[in-house]
């Protein structure tokens, strides 16, 4: 199934429909009162936020501090505003890749990631995801390949819904000190972990051969555009001329309303109601999904992020299932094809699904109707 059909269902409005496919952050926890404050001061205050403006340093400030929830340690200067996680994946793409050198992707990965990859020229070599990440590159390195970057998800993989455990990270860093390469580190899903002790992002195991890619998008709201990227030290002032010729400087008022907003806010505290608000409806999801599936379905179980990845028989089109899911039985997915790549291209029997905005009862009852589906279609 293409994009734009994807899209054409998973944006169709229908007050009875239950989305899964919406993989965006729940618009009832964005803080809208304390935004709503911070955006009045900012513009009630004349001066910089009417003008263009060089990174705001208080605002860098805030973001070493959250770094450190993370287990990063870094300086402001360290730090290089973006448009949200996609810009800083985008520069990681345009810094890292022009030579020549390719880049590893796991065969299922962010749309995002592809795009940005996709855009330019650069060789890709596909990695599986169902075994080890590291055994993989290690794989790859030794068959003679010389990768420039690789781009993962360590926490909240989208789509696959897992995250990447403490001895593969520490291979994966180890391996690209040894053979040179750059790991992009997409940490836009780092806050959203469920379990009690937070792991920390990659960043903290390795400065030199990390590029970190952050974003407020997921924790306070996306429509600010407002991310950050912390990249190697070499790597500075190659990256602010990289975002100089594509947007000058981030939007002058996202800057102001986000430091603003940090000031007098405890950002902990909301991600505490965050984890706590998508936890309660991955559980909820998960319960449901080992209910309504046929035995035996092999599914992704979450402890970070939005979604649950779902592997339906081989033969089962999913692009096909979601016109039936959509318009008979009120319920939407996102079709597995979207994130695929290599030798996985061609399946068809994956789909996605998102539980960041849906509430409990909508996901019972949505995935009481998935389940009515694939029994009515006898896919078992
Ligand atoms: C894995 C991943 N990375 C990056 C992004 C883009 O985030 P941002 O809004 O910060 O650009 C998304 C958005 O959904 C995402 O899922």
């Amino acid at each position: 199934m293409d994009q734009t059909s994807v899209f054409d269902f998973v944006l169709r409005k229908n007050a009875d429909l239950v989305s899964f496919a919406l993989g965006l952050p729940n618009p009832d926890l964005f803080p809208v009162a304390e935004l709503t404050a911070a955006v009045d001061a900012v513009f009630k205050s004349p001066g910089d936020v009417y003008q263009y403006a060089n990174p705001l340093e208080e605002l860098r400030e805030h973001i070493v501090r959250l770094m450190a929830m993370r287990g990063v340690t870094c300086a402001p200067e360290q730090i290089v505003l973006t448009n949200g996680a996609q810009h800083g994946i985008d520069m990681a793409v345009r810094l890292l890749c022009g030579s020549g050198r390719p880049i590893v992707l796991e065969e299922i990965t962010y749309t995002g990631a592809l795009s940005a990859v996709l855009a330019g020229d650069t060789p890709v070599h596909t990695v599986g995801t169902s075994g080890s990440l590291a055994r993989a590159v290690a794989g790859l390195v030794g068959a003679g390949v010389r990768p420039g970057a690789m781009y993962v998800m360590p926490e909240g993989h989208n789509p696959l819904g897992v995250s990447l455990p403490g001895p593969e990270r520490r291979a994966l860093a180890e391996l690209a000190r040894e053979h040179a390469f750059t790991l992009i580190e997409d940490d836009a899903y780092g806050f959203l972990q469920y379990d009690d002790e937070p792991r920390p992002a990659l960043r903290s195991l390795e400065d030199r051969w990390v590029f970190y890619v952050g974003s407020f998008s997921k924790v306070i709201s996306p429509g600010l555009r407002v991310g950050w990227i912390v990249v190697p030290d070499a790597l500075v002032d190659q990256a602010l001329v990289v975002k100089e010729a594509s947007t000058l400087e981030v939007a002058t008022p996202g800057q102001h309303i986000v430091a603003r907003l940090l000031d007098g806010w405890d950002l902990a505290a909301h991600i505490g109601v965050l984890r706590r608000e998508y936890a309660l409806r991955r559980d909820v999801m998960r319960r449901c999904l080992e209910e309504v599936l046929p035995a035996g379905t092999p599914f992704s179980r979450p402890d970070s992020g939005m979604f649950f990845w779902v592997e339906l028989p081989e033969g089962v089109d999913t692009g096909e299932l979601l016109k039936v899911a959509a318009s008979e039985y009120g319920v939407s997915f996102v079709p597995g094809d979207l994130y695929l790549s290599g030798p996985v291209q061609a399946k068809r029997n994956y789909l996605r699904l998102s539980f960041s905005c849906v509430s409990p009862a909508e996901i019972e009852a949505g995935t009481e109707r998935l389940g009515r589906l694939l029994r009515d279609r006898g896919i078992a």
